[in-house]
């Protein structure tokens, strides 16, 4: 039995983003809101296994309670994708996810994540090798409909890999986010997956904004869990079944920030992550009061997190 047997149905996902759904933001949904399962952002395996790993390794840390957690990693090198692989369960990873779906250029250009999609047997061998690496650590994907078109041809490739779970964001890669996720080809994805390996779970991804709205697409489409990105900007408490977001006062918002500045000093003490990786987060919680827009204009001025927790608690 491996987590994705281990979940309630339909199961929720903390969707990767990269420079945003990092340790110390996934301890925050954790202390809020947390998802029935997390995902890390993007992970280099060839910086990964080269002297520039110590630099990436901040991406890979985890704490007790953001878990059960998957690493999610993305390269060009199958023997990296094994060894890092073979790395990840004494780190605490609960298994492994390929990214095949981003549609960044110069990843495109490189010929990694969804360019794999027309290399399609430099995606089996990176397969191949992960699974080999992972040991009994599952191996899934996250990637799109398809490339310039959908192509359900590429997911009926990766449904004969015996592959734990798949994540489909319902866009090709044409599209980058620019049309409306396509749920009716999501649920495709799912019905050839009765028919060619009904083991492997498939999780939905695309627009869903609330948890209410996740569980409408899971049912209509036969999905085994939902995976959500951009909805946790909106609201934080977006794995509730019920959330106080909406009520949430100024200084409800204000000290759920605090705690994020102040966890993210105490996590990279020697800078290991840039302020703007915090500054990113500013929206999310100064806002819907009166006043958000003149406070973030100035909180998003400061040049360290001290000098930000100092500002913020001006206002506290
Ligand atoms: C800032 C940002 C960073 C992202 N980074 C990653 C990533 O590292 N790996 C990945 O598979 N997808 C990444 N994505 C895509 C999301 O995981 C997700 O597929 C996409 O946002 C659609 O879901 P949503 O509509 O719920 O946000 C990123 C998206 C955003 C907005």
């Amino acid at each position: 039995m491996t987590i994705w047997d281990q979940l309630p149905r339909p199961f929720f996902v903390l969707a990767p983003m990269d420079d945003v759904t990092d340790t110390v933001f996934r301890q925050i949904i954790a202390s809020v809101a947390p998802p029935d399962l997390y995902f890390t952002e993007f992970v280099n395996v060839d910086g990964l296994q080269s002297p520039g790993r110590k630099k990436l390794m901040p991406k890979l840390k985890l704490a007790q309670t953001d878990r059960p957690i998957i690493a999610q990693l993305w390269g060009k090198t199958p023997e990296n994708f094994y060894k890092t692989a073979k790395e990840l369960k004494d780190m605490g990873y609960a298994g492994v996810d390929l990214n095949m779906g981003c549609p960044v250029k110069t990843v495109i250009r490189n010929g990694c994540c969804v360019a794999l999609i027309k290399n399609r047997a430099a995606a089996l061998e990176i397969i191949r090798a992960t699974q080999e690496g992972a040991g009994e650590l599952p191996v899934s994907v996250k990637t799109r409909l398809g490339f310039n078109e959908i192509d359900l041809t590429w997911h009926e490739l990766l449904l004969s890999q015996k592959l734990n779970a798949l994540t489909i964001h319902g866009r090709t890669a044409k599209q980058l986010s620019n049309a409306p996720a396509n749920w009716e080809m999501i649920g495709e994805v799912r019905a050839l997956r009765d028919r060619l390996c009904p083991d492997t779970k498939i999780i939905g991804n695309g627009d869903a904004m609330t948890r209410q709205q996740g569980e409408a697409l899971a049912g209509d489409h036969k999905l085994d869990g939902i995976m959500i990105g951009r909805g946790i900007f909106h609201d934080p408490f977006v794995f509730s079944l019920s959330s106080p977001w909406l009520g949430y006062s100024r200084r409800q918002r204000l000290d759920l920030y605090k705690s994020h500045i102040e966890l993210f000093m105490t996590t990279w003490p020697n800078s290991e992550r840039k302020l703007h990786t915090l500054n990113k987060f500013c929206k999310i919680y100064i806002n819907g009061f009166d006043g958000a827009k003149e406070l973030r204009e100035q909180l998003m001025n400061c040049t360290t997190a001290s000098e930000l927790l100092e500002r913020l608690l001006l206002d506290i």
